[in-house]
């Protein structure tokens, strides 16, 4: 919560390579094909949790986890708007965001508990990629600081609120089928959307055809660390039925929780630019009415 983010930080300096993430295109693409995705997806799974609190009332079992769902929408609520301005400044409004031509009207005539278990699902890979990029220090070693500042923020947060979705699907009763169709769903849908996405931008940027950019999308998945493998290893654990977040990547999750403690210790109520100095920063409101 409280982003500490100057949008300004985000505009392009003169010196710096229209590919931020440390030159490379295809990391550059790729980051940024996520970042198109997450402000229509967050919407939607703030308001999936909406309903559900909505739904539920003040259902005993769901009583307790009214604190964490407030906090929780506030989160993806400035995720999405930090992303929106990041998207604005680093990524060429002409290009197409995929994910804005998924059919919206499904959604509302979707039951809320399949909507939630979609969520639930989203959370799942998020985290995934969350407690990657704690686990690989030097990922974001070669970007901007304040690109850097908004990965390792809104990483941190995934997995300080990595657990609510599913406690509150479980509070509601949902049950594991349900869980599973829509994890299913999620894997192939999500990951299919942000990679039509990166080939979809790296075409706007002509970079679809150079060996550099294979080889670097080799590197980032498929070398010994790649992210591809870590994915492999960790999904299936979603599987297991008595599956908490929290019985896994206990390290990542101490040191993810110490980075954004101190983090928001050093930046509360500033902004943080490019060049590392701190200004004042503009009202972000975390209300979600405003998303
Ligand atoms: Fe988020
Ligand atoms: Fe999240």
């Amino acid at each position: 919560m409280h982003p500490p983010f100057n949008p300004y930080g985000f505009v392009r300096r003169e010196h710096e390579s229209h590919h931020w993430h440390g030159g490379s295109a295809f990391r550059t693409q790729y980051f940024n094909a996520l970042s198109m995705c997450f402000p229509e997806l967050e919407r939607r799974m703030i308001q999936s949790v909406r309903t559900a609190m909505g739904t539920l009332g003040d259902h005993p079992q769901a009583r307790p986890l009214q604190g964490l769902a407030q906090e929780f929408i506030a989160q993806e609520a400035a995720h999405s708007q930090i992303h929106s301005r990041l998207n604005a400044h680093r990524v060429n409004p002409n290009w197409p965001v995929l994910v804005n031509l998924w059919p919206k009207e499904h959604i509302a005539q979707r039951h809320w508990l399949s909507n939630l278990a979609r969520t639930c699902a989203l959370e799942h890979l998020t985290t995934l990629l969350s407690v990657y990029v704690f686990r690989q220090p030097t990922l974001f070693k070669h970007v901007p600081p304040s690109i850097r500042d908004i990965w390792l923020w809104h990483a941190a947060e995934e997995i300080e609120h990595q657990c609510l979705a599913l406690d509150l699907y479980r509070a509601a009763g949902g049950g594991y089928a349900r869980r599973m169709a829509y994890f299913f769903l999620i894997v192939v849908t999500a990951n299919a959307m942000v990679l039509a996405q990166t080939l979809t931008n790296l075409a706007h940027d002509s970079q679809l055809f150079k060996l550099r950019t294979w080889r670097d999308a080799f590197v980032l998945f498929w070398s010994r660390q790649g992210l591809a493998w870590f994915f492999v290893r960790h999904l299936p654990t979603y599987m297991r039925p008595d599956f908490n977040p929290k019985d896994h990547h206990r390290e990542s999750r101490a040191t993810a929780l110490r980075w954004l403690r101190d983090y928001r210790g050093r930046t509360q109520g500033r902004g943080v630019d490019d060049q590392g100095t701190h200004d004042e920063a503009p009202a972000h409101s975390t209300d979600p009415g405003l998303v």
